[in-house]
């Protein structure tokens, strides 16, 4: 699981140094396998069955990129892929934590009170910080052991972080009798619970896109979340029933938000909604206007991407509630375009990805997620599935760049309890 690199670049752990290569993206366990793996996990190390195991899922954004912490529109899906946190409550304020990364087991022990004054760095704080979350939240968590299992791909930009904190935030939830995570308004508290953990511990400044695609979504469906007030709609995605198939390729250009890109992104939103007098960039709505105000030309291309994207958004969605689901793909192509172009956020690995699965018959492509590397995703019929694949390896071995993880994926299910 991606405790660190994806969202954390710092205090790299003796272990996270020594590893190659990251699980295979094409192995999603079922949550059977993942709840075993867990326990079993949890017992060897502490010599003892866990309470319960808890499961939650990575993501896939279909469209709506970086605008989340815009206060926009955001549409992704869950992926079958998730973090399994095996769990037990303890009666002291001891912390003890194990996880299983690239095959070796990694631990650490500390106290509530460590954690609470945020003595906690690296792969540790996306695990141990849930606790400072909850507190802030105004809910006070007992001592616990977890044992961690994951098969969300390592800084693929599919959420394994988020995958993580979401996990134990379900385990937490339960064991100390909170019940937030028995209905979606509770859950997205646990969504805020995640995300000022991964703002304020692990210091990575990410909207909750993330999160609440970990926690909010339904199987079959792609969560339409507006970020501004939180509310959330479930939009129907069955691709296979229009004889589509959603690919998604992990480039293995491995990406980080932390290391001051994603932050200047957002630094620059943020300055321009000032300017503009407005809380979000949602705000907009003479988009020549707001560019006009602007102080230099990026700053502008980065509220283009934004505006637009936001409306890239509601224009999918209404072609899915029409049942229009080819229309979608000039969508695709233009968010990458944007992304690309406007926001700077993607990279030569996800330009061939993109540019290859296009050329082979894919009816829309774009990067995924945060950007910087990470994956793309691209909307292919069936038939071209195979070729589309055949595609992007050979361009990507044509560019010397290391062979791709791709696979189909369907909507998978939101976090919970699984054992
Ligand atoms: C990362 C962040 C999210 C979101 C996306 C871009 O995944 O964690 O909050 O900003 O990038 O859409």
């Amino acid at each position: 699981m991606d405790h660190r690199s994806i969202e954390s670049d710092d205090a790299e752990t003796p272990t996270q140094q020594r590893s190659t290569g990251s699980p295979s993206t094409e192995t999603a366990w079922s949550r059977g396998q993942g709840a075993c793996k867990a326990a079993d996990l949890f017992t060897e190390q502490y010599a003892t069955a866990p309470h319960g195991v808890w499961a939650s899922p990575g993501r896939v954004n279909l469209i709506g990129e970086h605008t989340d912490y815009n206060g926009g529109l955001c549409l992704p899906i869950a992926l079958p892929h998730a973090t399994y946190a095996a769990m037990s409550r303890r009666d002291d304020d001891v912390v003890r934590i194990c996880s299983r990364v690239h095959g070796e087991v990694v631990t650490w022990q500390g106290t509530l009170g460590e954690i609470l004054r945020r003595k906690v760095k690296g792969w540790i704080a996306y695990t141990a910080g849930v606790v400072w979350g909850f507190h802030d939240a105004g809910y006070q968590c007992t001592g616990f052991d977890v044992a961690l299992e994951s098969c969300v791909p390592l800084g693929a930009g599919l959420s394994s972080s988020a995958a993580v904190e979401c996990a134990v935030a379900l385990g937490l939830d339960e064991l100390d009798g909170f019940g937030l995570a028995a209905d979606d308004r509770g859950r997205a508290e646990l969504v805020d619970i995640a995300v000022a953990t991964e703002n304020t511990v692990v210091g990575a400044p990410t909207g909750g896109l993330d999160q609440a695609a970990s926690l909010r979504t339904q199987e079959g469906r792609a969560l339409l979340l507006d970020c501004l007030d939180t509310s959330t709609r479930q939009v129907p995605f069955d691709l296979a029933a229009s004889g589509l198939q959603l690919l998604v390729i992990d480039t293995r250009a491995r990406h980080s938000l932390n290391d001051g890109q994603y932050a200047s992104r957002r630094a620059s939103c943020e300055q321009a909604a000032a300017l503009l007098g407005v809380d979000t960039l949602r705000q907009i709505d003479d988009l020549g206007a707001a560019i006009a105000m602007m102080p230099d030309a990026t700053t502008a291309a980065r509220v283009r991407h934004v505006v637009t994207e936001i409306q890239r958004v509601q224009d999918f969605v209404a072609l899915m509630d029409a049942g229009r689901v080819l229309d979608v793909s000039p969508l695709m192509n233009e968010s990458h375009e944007s992304l690309r172009d406007d926001y700077e956020v993607s990279c030569a690995e996800l330009d061939v990805a993109v540019a290859a699965a296009r050329s082979a018959g894919a009816l829309g492509a774009r990067m995924t997620g945060g950007g910087f590397g990470g994956s793309a995703i691209a909307l292919v019929r069936e038939v071209d599935g195979a070729a589309v694949q055949d595609a992007v390896r050979a361009q990507y071995r044509e560019h010397g760049f290391i062979a791709p993880k791709i696979h189909g994926v369907t909507p998978g299910r939101s976090g919970a309890r699984v054992s």
